[in-house]
């Protein structure tokens, strides 16, 4: 399984080709300007617009939105219905949008727990979308990284209820909710915290890892290069010497 071959060794590209995006701060922002906390969810709305834009716009190929966590429910019911109705009323107004911007939008995390008429308007954005070719986005709604590991190790031993040696990371890869994707280059998290939160915990395993003060609802494209210019610094290894790179 482990390579010693350096010809395998990927280039840290000028722009990263998968971002992952915890959007954190959204809360703060409102508390800041004496709003309730939705008018914070609100504006973070506007900033996924922009995020979607500016990486279409610079080449990156996967985004992936931390937009609501396993976790999230613990939160008082009246936000997490603003939450649901939110991503309902935004799922509905965009996906034209999106469709004609050449997206393909992917939901990955828990869905059989969504109202069914939000579950339908993911299943027709995601046909609608499935045949195009730019930027492909993934929310990551009622997702935890504990949640996809499970559900790909219970997927794995159900199609493959024993196995001789024992089961590897190919044997597991392929039921992750993630299986399509390549693992991200570049994990973002805005807010201030410096923790994963349950976020894509298999797969963030070698990814360039950015914290930033900057709330979500302030985050733009000017931010987001910021970002790329932290990546652009880091000499990614993959658990090899700095000479073997060279
Ligand atoms: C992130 O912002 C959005 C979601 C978790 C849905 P928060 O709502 O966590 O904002 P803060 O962290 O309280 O400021
Ligand atoms: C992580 O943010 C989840 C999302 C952004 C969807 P939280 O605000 O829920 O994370 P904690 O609770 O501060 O760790
Ligand atoms: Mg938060």
């Amino acid at each position: 399984m482990f390579s010693s071959s350096t010809s395998s060794i990927p280039k840290v590209a000028q722009i990263p080709q998968h971002i992952a995006i915890i959007m954190d701060g959204n809360g703060r922002w409102a508390k800041k300007r004496l709003l309730p906390r939705i008018a914070g969810h609100k504006q973070g709305l506007e900033s996924v617009r922009n995020i979607i834009k500016a990486c279409s716009v610079h080449g990156v190929t996967y985004l992936t939105l931390f937009a609501f966590s396993t976790e999230n429910w613990r939160r008082p019911a009246d936000e997490v219905t603003f939450l649901m109705s939110l991503f309902m009323e935004a799922l509905k107004r965009e996906v034209n949008k999106l469709h004609q911007n050449n997206v393909r939008f992917k939901l990955i995390g828990d869905r059989s727990q969504f109202d069914p008429s939000l579950q339908q308007a993911i299943e027709e954005a995601e046909h609608l979308t499935r045949l195009n070719t730019g930027l492909v986005l993934t929310i990551a709604a009622n997702y935890g990284g504990r949640w996809d590991i499970l559900q790909a190790v219970n997927q794995m031993i159900h199609q493959k209820p024993s196995s001789e040696q024992g089961y590897n990371e190919h044997d597991l890869m392929p039921y992750l909710s993630t299986h399509d994707l390549p693992e991200p280059d570049l994990f973002i998290r805005t807010g201030g915290e410096q923790r994963v939160s349950n976020f894509m915990l298999w797969q963030l395993a070698y990814t360039e890892m950015y914290f930033t003060n900057t709330l979500w609802p302030d985050f733009d494209e000017k931010s987001l290069l910021e970002a790329f210019q932290f990546y652009q610094s880091r000499e990614r290894r993959f658990g090899r010497t700095s000479e073997q790179l060279s």
